[in-house]
């Protein structure tokens, strides 16, 4: 019986609030707060609502429609590690708002109204390790702001108004060993502050409005590369051999959702970690048989969304191969046995997506029985013969003649797209 009580206090959760913000805690200890908004009112944050605790450890105040924070809101917490300000209103920051956390490890800001950031403002938080500022309204970062931030990784400033020649290297100067970078979502065209950088592991440039593989992605200070992101920009072609010859240890290219139609053929020639390349949307209409092979630990190709006809036999020799997709491009057939040959050119295929091609029936069922088989896994939803995915001539056999491409192309134009 005495148990029962005790439990049954100990799992109750303690709550204080304060204007139209509740939090709610844990009483053992009061490490974490998770704090909500009960209404839709703005609301200001004041020092008593998550201040003056000495264990706190992490505060969630997402989404609380804060629009601005009093200098005294974040006083003596000298424990708390996570701050998460996500998802709020605010327009601006008080300097010295954080100076009372000496242990603030993760601070989010993101998606806030934020214009600037005072000099100064991080001048205690020496261990802030990750700091997200994304979906604000920044147009720059004063340099020295980031110069006390000894153990700073990760920075995250996509989706602000941020131009690359306004982004003086001076910022980086005292951090030019940040290891993930988010400039995603601001124009980057003109940018040169990355040459500093010495030890970029993840960069990720999305829609920057680029429209070419930018040098300063690919030069020799970014040989600790692992992942580079390129997607929705508007590279049209990638013509030099040597573009990311320099990223020695790049395992992973996204170069989705550009207009490119040209790849010279080499391009990934002795990328010897590559295990992911992603190509979708695009407008590649042939694969150079040779563009591939030999990325030895090459394991995943999205080829999805361009316009190929062909995948050519031989094209993986010499990678690791799983998950291949190839779907809503322009393909009528593929080569005879194509899977059986993969196989016997060494390769295992766990998955294969190749829906939304103006298949020939008769080809398409040659492919899907040799996937059955050989158990590849496919988009089985799209075949279970509820919609029509192919189109057939009078003989129903597969045809691979040249002529055969326009004509199914057409008919299948005609009836299905
Ligand atoms: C706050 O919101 C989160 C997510 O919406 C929910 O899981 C949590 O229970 C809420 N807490 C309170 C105190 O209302
Ligand atoms: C910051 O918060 C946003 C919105 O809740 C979230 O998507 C993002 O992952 C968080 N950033 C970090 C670095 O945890
Ligand atoms: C490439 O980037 C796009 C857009 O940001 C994203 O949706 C996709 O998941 C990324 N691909 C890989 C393989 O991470
Ligand atoms: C598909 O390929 C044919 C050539 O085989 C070409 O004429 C046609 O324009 C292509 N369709 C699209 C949508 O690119």
């Amino acid at each position: 019986m005495k148990g029962e009580v005790w439990l049954a206090v100990w799992s109750m959760l303690f709550f204080i609030v304060d204007a139209e913000i509740k939090c709610e805690f844990e009483p053992d200890g009061q490490m974490f707060h998770m704090c909500n908004a009960t209404d839709d009112s703005d609301n200001i944050l004041q020092r008593g609502l998550v201040s003056d605790k000495r264990k706190t450890f992490h505060i969630i105040l997402n989404q609380c429609n804060i629009v601005s924070i009093e200098l005294e809101a974040f006083y003596r917490l000298p424990a708390l590690a996570i701050l998460d300000l996500a998802e709020n209103k605010i327009e601006s920051l008080p300097l010295g708002v954080f100076d009372r956390l000496p242990s603030l490890s993760r601070l989010n800001l993101s998606y806030n109204l934020l214009t600037e950031l005072p000099l100064g403002i991080f001048n205690h938080n020496r261990d802030l390790s990750v700091l997200d500022l994304e979906g604000n309204s920044l147009h720059n970062l004063k340099p020295g702001l980031i110069d006390p931030l000894w153990r700073l990784y990760q920075l995250d400033l996509s989706h602000n108004f941020f131009k690359g020649n306004e982004i003086v290297p001076a910022l980086f100067d005292k951090k030019r060993d940040i290891s993930i970078l988010t400039l995603s979502g601001n124009d980057m065209t003109e940018a040169n502050f990355l040459s500093i950088m010495n030890n970029l592991n993840y960069l990720y440039m999305d829609g920057c409005k680029l429209k070419v593989v930018p040098k300063l992605a690919t030069d020799l200070n970014m040989k600790n590369l692992r992942h580079l992101s390129l997607a929705s920009n508007e590279i049209t072609s990638v013509d030099d051999a040597k573009t990311f010859s320099k990223l020695k240890d790049v395992m992973k290219l996204n170069l989705s959702r550009n207009q490119i139609v040209f790849i010279h053929k080499d391009v990934f020639k002795n990328l010897r970690y590559l295990e992911e390349i992603d190509l979708r949307y695009n407008k590649l209409t042939t694969l150079p048989i040779d563009m591939f092979q030999n990325i030895p630990k090459l394991y995943e190709l999205r080829l999805s969304y361009n316009l190929l006809t062909d995948i050519p036999l031989n094209a993986f020799a010499g990678t690791e191969l799983k998950r291949l997709s190839f779907d809503n491009n322009n393909i009528t057939h593929l080569h005879k046995n194509f899977l059986l040959k993969i196989e016997d050119a060494g390769l295992m295929l766990r998955i294969m997506h190749f829906g939304n091609n103006p298949w020939q029936c008769a080809c398409l069922r040659e492919l899907l029985r040799e996937a059955k088989e050989m158990e590849v896994l496919y988009d089985t939803d799209k075949y279970d013969g509820g919609h029509p995915v192919c189109v057939s001539g009078k003989d129903f056999y597969c045809r691979r003649d040249e002529a055969a491409h326009d004509e199914f192309i057409r008919m299948y134009n005609e009836n299905i797209r």
